[in-house]
């Protein structure tokens, strides 16, 4: 069986390289604006601890299926599961599911890039001074008045799709590793000092109480936000990860690397958000205030510290760099697979992938002002609605695109990615591209990948239903 195989887009210059692009694509907004506001919203301590266990025992397993078929392929996604389902014998139709992960990320961007420009609207602001001495209603208020403007919206979404565009059409493999060998460390060092200074709100404990006491009753509820969010952390179930895998060198041992990710972005998320409650409890603001969250609160702390505003600036700034490195990883994957099938040059497949997923993200933009009122799957006292203006309940378009995404898609890409690695691969390949010493430490990995991971996502679709 070959296992020489060489990738088409060029490789990581090391090991270190690809813990650098994997990190840089699992940190991002995930950790920093949406785990948050997903603690807040389910409730604390019982969202954070489902999310923990399937980080462990579901996203992890996940991540190691990943990394070892992209580089077992050195191919994009679909073409990597095709092409080992077939080298083993199967069909090769595993690639379908390779395919629907790589549109999911094309849908996860579309939303991912109009955030992505919310950060980068405030690092104009935060600079201009325009949060200095605010009160927590005026953050809201300011907030609110951003998000009300479609073209200031569209304007920041266009810059930052081109942004992560740009790097994508030269080559992932030259473009990342430059910015981010500064930027990543100075982004945990910032976290770390907005961590330093929510100590000293006087509501640091309440901040830990929220985030770690376990209230059994939240289980239920929060359970699959909890599991598609840890995908999402992780960046895993779309095959984002699997194309970093496909540029990853030979003979660097995958376990430790894929462990060391998952704890750096686990890590970050924790941080976050003790960095982030005590500065909502602080300052009277609501935890469930929803996808507002970090961008009410950390505006407010900015703008009422010694050297706040530049601060500001800085910490908006990395948040930015943190969500375009995992952009890239979001539209690589199509790209790397359409670059691999068509005579199309990279730049052009680029420029039009990008384009479209732009397009659809106007969908979120004018999600929270033109299109407030329009929500899809209402349930009106037990009547259905697949669409209704004004209704009270029922979710907007984003809604419509995070739900799909984070608790459909990334679970069953992630589905897909362990069964096949576990099941369809072969045990010598798998052991071969592992290749761990330890007999233990492969079982290990094994058993993980064919009965823990899939049984667990089944176990937390089927807790769902019948809740
Ligand atoms: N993990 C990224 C974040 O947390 C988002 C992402 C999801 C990136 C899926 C790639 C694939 O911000």
């Amino acid at each position: 069986m070959s296992t020489d195989k060489v990738s088409v887009h060029g490789s990581w210059a090391s090991r270190w390289v690809f813990i650098l692009a994997a990190t840089g694509s699992a940190v991002g907004l995930g950790s920093i604006w949406k785990f948050p506001y997903m603690v807040g919203v389910y409730g604390g301590g019982a969202f954070v601890l489902m999310f923990l266990a399937c980080i462990a025992l579901i996203g992890v397993p996940v991540m190691l299926a990943e990394t070892l078929i992209g580089r077992r392929a050195r191919q994009s996604p679909a073409n990597a599961l095709k092409v080992l389902a077939l080298e083993a014998g199967h069909s090769g139709k595993w690639s379908w599911g390779a395919f629907a992960g790589m549109v999911t990320a094309l849908l996860i961007l579309s939303f991912y890039s109009v955030v992505g420009g919310w950060s980068l609207d405030y690092i104009i602001d935060m600079g201009r001074g325009d949060f200095q001495g605010v009160t927590p209603d005026q953050v809201g208020a300011y907030f609110g008045n951003v998000i009300a403007d479609p073209w200031r919206l569209t304007l920041w979404h266009t810059i930052f799709m081109l942004l992560s565009a740009v790097v994508i059409a030269k080559g992932v493999v030259a473009g990342l590793e430059r910015s981010l060998r500064i930027m990543m460390p100075l982004l945990f060092v910032m976290i770390l000092v907005l961590l330093g200074y929510s100590m000293t709100t006087g509501h640091f404990m309440e901040g830990v109480h929220f985030m770690f006491d376990f209230h059994p009753e939240k289980v239920l509820d929060g359970l699959l936000p909890a599991m598609g969010h840890a995908f999402f952390s992780l960046s895993v179930g779309v095959g984002s990860i699997m194309i970093y895998g496909a540029y990853m060198p030979k003979n660097s041992s995958i376990s430790g690397t894929i462990v060391g990710v998952a704890l750096l972005d686990t890590f970050v998320s924790l941080v976050a958000g003790l960095a982030l409650f005590p500065i909502v409890f602080a300052a009277g603001l609501n935890p469930s205030e929803g996808p507002g969250l970090m961008f009410v609160s950390l505006p407010f702390a900015f703008g009422n510290v010694a050297f706040g505003q530049l601060m500001g600036v800085v910490f908006f700034v990395l948040v930015a760099i943190a969500a375009w490195s995992s952009a890239i990883s979001l539209l690589e994957p199509m790209v790397a697979y359409l670059v691999e099938r068509t005579k199309v040059s990279r730049a052009w497949v680029t420029f039009w992938l990008a384009f479209t997923c732009w397009f659809v993200g106007l969908g979120t933009v004018f999600s929270f002002n033109i299109w407030k009122e329009a929500k899809f799957f209402v349930n009106e006292g037990g009547l259905f609605h697949l669409y209704q203006w004004g209704a009270a309940g029922g979710l907007d378009f984003f809604g419509v695109i995070d739900f799909f995404t984070s608790r459909i898609m990334l679970p069953l890409g992630g589905l897909c990615f362990v069964v096949f690695a576990g099941w369809v691969m072969g045990r010598e390949a798998v052991r071969d591209e592992l290749s761990i010493r330890s007999p233990v430490l492969f079982a290990l990995s094994l058993f993980l990948m064919r009965y823990v991971a899939p049984i667990g996502i089944l176990v937390v679709f089927a807790a769902q239903l019948w809740k």
